[in-house]
């Protein structure tokens, strides 16, 4: 919950922005770093949650590995400080400039999706003198009882390489001389909140499938369960980091392992999601005929998880809470500037009587906000503005200028 003090200082920056509380995002980095080692997991954080430098510079220092997912995020790694050999790289569908990016870079696997990826990198490896490193993303057919566009475990959906081409692949990677096989890699989906139930019948998919490939030969040397922690979207502030705990005891109760294989996981939403929070201005309040409308200068162009997946974040007007009367309440559809019906923050939203003006709050905004910005419509992008140092964040307020 952002002071009195804190809201004060924000009141001045012009509007939109995303704001980080540094103090959460250390307290979280650092629980995480914590636990994983009294369980010996390896972590590598998912850089497409958030890729902000100052996030990105902190958990690098911190020994965590990165997970990326296109040939840019692999180049960002690397420049804030994530070491090549702490580097994973996946994704359906890589380029070969981003292979070759990657190859030269000298990271720790390429996550391969298809038999044909593999078939090009070993080409790639062979045609510049190098050897690649890949694990083998596989798809163990799960349903992560998520929302259907972040579910990605399951045949329907496009990742991974499924059962019926196991026997093709294990021929494959035997005859690429110019790869390295690493170990196998898996990500069933985001947003995962039925934890125990849902990693632990993860892990013994993940059992059965390492046992097969290491029954016909191959050693799998890491076993990369991906990322999906879930957060709470509805209570930010009773719930402000994960359930890390309950993440990886299910992980350390039920994967099977050797001494020398190493348990990663790939954590994005649950690392940075809650110290996020996107700060926005009512810039008009008008009654329609059958609702109040609270119109705001962040629109789906700045976060745009409630348009694209009618996903919740909570809202605070942040100026009702220094206002020293009893303020009523009312029910407001609040909406963004953006020229699309779905521009929605949330509908029949009860705030306290909010004016032109007032400072508002989206919480939980750090993971997947800024980083799925767009231009549309031309905005320009929403800043980040760092709890500790706002004072740099100078940029005057242009409202009533
Ligand atoms: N590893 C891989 C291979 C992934 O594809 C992802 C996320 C992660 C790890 C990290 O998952 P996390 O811990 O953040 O759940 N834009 C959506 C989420 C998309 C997730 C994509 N993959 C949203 O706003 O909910």
């Amino acid at each position: 919950m952002l002071d009195f003090n804190t809201i004060e200082q924000l009141d001045k920056i012009a509007t939109p922005f995303y704001y980080y509380d540094m103090d959460l995002f250390y307290k979280t980095v650092d629980h995480v770093a914590e636990l994983a080692a009294q369980r010996n997991l390896k972590v590598h954080y998912a850089v497409k949650a958030n890729a902000e430098k100052r996030l990105l510079e902190y958990i690098s220092s911190k020994g965590f590995g990165a997970d990326c997912v296109s040939g840019n995020e692999v180049l960002h790694a690397h420049e804030c400080g994530f070491r090549p050999e702490k580097i994973v790289y996946a994704g359906v569908g890589k380029s070969d400039k981003e292979i070759y990016n990657a190859l030269m870079l000298g990271i720790e696997a390429f996550n391969c999706e298809s038999l044909q990826e593999i078939f090009v990198i070993n080409e790639m490896a062979h045609h510049y003198g190098v050897k690649a490193s890949i694990s083998v993303r596989i798809n163990p057919d799960i349903d992560a009882h998520t929302h259907k566009y972040v579910t990605t475990g399951l045949y329907e959906n496009k990742f991974g390489i499924s059962q019926h081409e196991f026997d093709k692949l294990i021929e494959i990677i035997r005859k690429s001389e110019h790869i390295d096989f690493f170990g196998l890699h898996f990500h069933i989906g985001s947003q995962i909140t039925r934890v125990s139930e849902v990693f632990a019948l993860e892990c013994s998919r993940v059992n059965d499938i390492v046992r097969y490939f290491e029954d016909k030969g191959l050693t799998v040397r890491n076993i990369n369960l991906g990322g999906g922690l879930g957060v709470d979207y509805d209570d930010p502030d009773g719930n402000p980091i994960a359930d890390f705990d309950t993440w990886f005891d299910t992980i350390a109760g039920n994967i099977v392992h050797r001494e020398d294989q190493a348990v990663h996981v790939e954590p994005g939403r649950s690392m940075v999601a809650q110290c996020g929070t996107l700060i926005s201005r009512v810039v008009f309040v008008k009654s329609g005929e059958t609702k109040n409308f609270l119109i705001m200068d962040a629109g789906m162009n700045d976060l745009i998880r409630p348009a694209l997946y009618g996903a919740y974040h909570k809202i605070e007007n942040l100026s009702a809470r220094m206002r020293t009367f009893f303020p009523t309440h009312q029910a407001y559809d609040i909406v963004g500037p953006v020229c699309e019906s779905s521009d929605v923050w949330g509908a029949g939203r009860l705030l306290p009587l909010s004016v032109r003006g007032d400072l508002m709050a989206i919480r939980s905004a750090g993971a997947y906000g800024q980083v799925m910005a767009s231009r549309y419509n031309m905005k320009d992008i929403a800043p980040a503005v760092f709890s500790d140092s706002l004072e740099e964040a100078t940029a005057a307020v242009d409202y009533f200028a």
